[in-house]
């Protein structure tokens, strides 16, 4: 036989830089564990429909369990002119048992089995990832419950806007890693269905059974487009968009504690596990980790405009071009199983240092708001409460006085509404409280969310 599975129609050799140009072993080697793995279902099923002999079917499986031996033994070099994963192991499988080999490839084409490959090895990572995305909600969650009192300047436009809690802003964190890990959960869920069947393009003469494949590995069902199940990686595009905004969500968590953590601002510690020094300035401490996810979240952006540049306007149904796919996918999925699990452990040793929040807090008249509110409760519609309480920020800022240290008598300047118990209400603690219906910032309100989601 020919040393390439479809050399039968050529008569000249490959090119060799065109051999090394179109193949693809460099990268889907790391689907070996998959491809076996389909492949062993596909031979089972071939035999037990009558297709191929039993014995044939079982020494097929037996070749097959043997390779993924010698492979995860590192015993396998694979070759670029056999271009592709597929073609590597089933190129060994007719070495290793004889022509028999040959009969696994029966109802089959690359195509299917390239797509069933892909969507068992996104499955897996998927759990990974799942299991890292726990870890790092259940640290933001930790932080929450370990820090529940500590009062930091919650900001707009990065100016300090009103007080809030620290655990509130951690709980912010957890609702948008909570949505990350549904969306993942939700695509899971869509692309969890068998392609092996469609064949090229076109569907099987041979009379297979689908069903029994799809449950042997695991698939909730089988597609139900021959076409569009080789022509479909719709499944990697989402997989890569739910990697942007998880991304996305992690520069901004990532510019927080850089942030936080610079001598500027000096709220958290970092655990010095996650930073490294300066070769030239000993004082530093610098927070690479959250500096790395928040330049990597750059190329994952990146991976998701590849692949959908890559599929547009392609015509039905396998293209070459397909075979690009991968490298962006797999460097989405190295790159955010780093990223979250880097993070649920640096979350989860990171120090607060509650009295340098505290002390910002009560900075730039953090409670202004507070006491439009109460003139409001007075009768005052809001937007004289806002010119009242405008003046008299603008009169602290010329007497460097905050607004908790007012008199009476230079509150009741800006309006005779205010009485004695305006001093109740201006305290960090009166602001953070008031706020207490779902979603805000009182301590019973977050105290109310750790409890669901104690339950939950
Ligand atoms: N290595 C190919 C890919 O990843 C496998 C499918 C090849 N199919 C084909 N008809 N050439 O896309």
């Amino acid at each position: 036989m020919s040393s390439k599975l479809w050399g039968g129609r050529f008569t000249q050799p490959t090119d060799k830089f065109v051999e090394e140009f179109t193949a693809s072993i460099e990268f889907d080697q790391r689907l070996y564990r998959y491809d076996i793995a389909g492949s062993k279902a596909h031979a089972e099923m071939l035999g037990r429909q009558g297709i191929i002999e039993a014995d044939a079917a079982a020494q097929i499986i037996a070749g097959l369990d043997a390779i993924l031996a010698d492979i995860e033994a590192g015993k396998v070099e694979f070759s670029v002119a056999l271009e592709d994963i597929h073609m590597n192991i089933e190129a060994r499988l007719i070495d290793r048992i004889g022509a028999v080999g040959g009969k696994l490839h029966t109802g089959r084409s690359r195509n299917d089995q390239v797509a069933v490959d892909i969507r068992l090895y996104l499955r897996d990572e998927i759990d990974t990832v799942l299991g890292f995305l726990d870890r790092l909600e259940a640290a933001l969650v930790t932080q929450a419950q370990q820090n529940l009192d500590v009062i930091m300047p919650g900001y707009t436009h990065l100016q300090t806007a009103q007080p809030v809690l620290f655990s509130h802003h951690m709980l912010a964190y957890r609702e948008m890693i909570a949505r990350d890990i549904s969306r993942l959960q939700d695509l899971r869920a869509r692309f969890n269905v068998m392609p092996l069947g469609a064949g090229a393009l076109a569907g099987t003469t041979f009379p297979i059974d689908r069903e029994w494949v799809a449950e042997k590995l695991g698939f909730a069902g089988v597609t139900r487009n021959s076409l569009d199940s080789v022509s479909d990686r719709d499944f990697a595009i989402e997989f890569c968009s739910f990697a942007g905004i998880l991304m996305m969500h992690l520069s901004r968590l990532s510019e927080e504690l850089i942030l936080w953590s610079s001598a500027d601002f000096n709220f958290i510690e970092l655990s010095d596990a996650f930073c490294t020094g300066s070769s030239i300035m000993p004082q530093k401490k610098n927070p690479d980790v959250p500096e790395l996810v928040r330049g990597k979240t750059g190329r994952v952006y990146g991976n998701l405009i590849a692949l959908l540049t890559l599929m547009k306007s392609l015509p039905l149904a396998y293209n070459k071009d397909m075979q690009e796919d991968k490298e962006p996918l797999f460097d989405t999925i190295d790159t955010i199983k780093g990223s979250v699990k880097v993070f649920a452990d640096m979350i989860a040793q990171m120090k607060v240092k509650a009295d340098n929040m505290r002390i910002a807090a009560a900075r730039g008249f953090s409670t202004a708001t507070d006491v439009a509110d109460y003139c409001v409760r007075k009768g005052l519609p809001f937007r004289q409460a806002h010119e009242v309480v405008g003046k008299t920020v603008r009169y602290c800022v010329e007497t460097g006085k905050d607004i908790p240290e007012l008199s009476l008598a230079e509150f009741r300047e800006f309006s005779a509404l205010i009485d004695e118990d305006i001093y109740d209400y201006v305290t960090l603690e009166a602001s953070v409280n008031a706020r207490k219906a779902t979603g805000g910032t009182a301590r019973e309100a977050v105290e109310r969310e750790l409890a669901r989601l104690k339950d939950a």
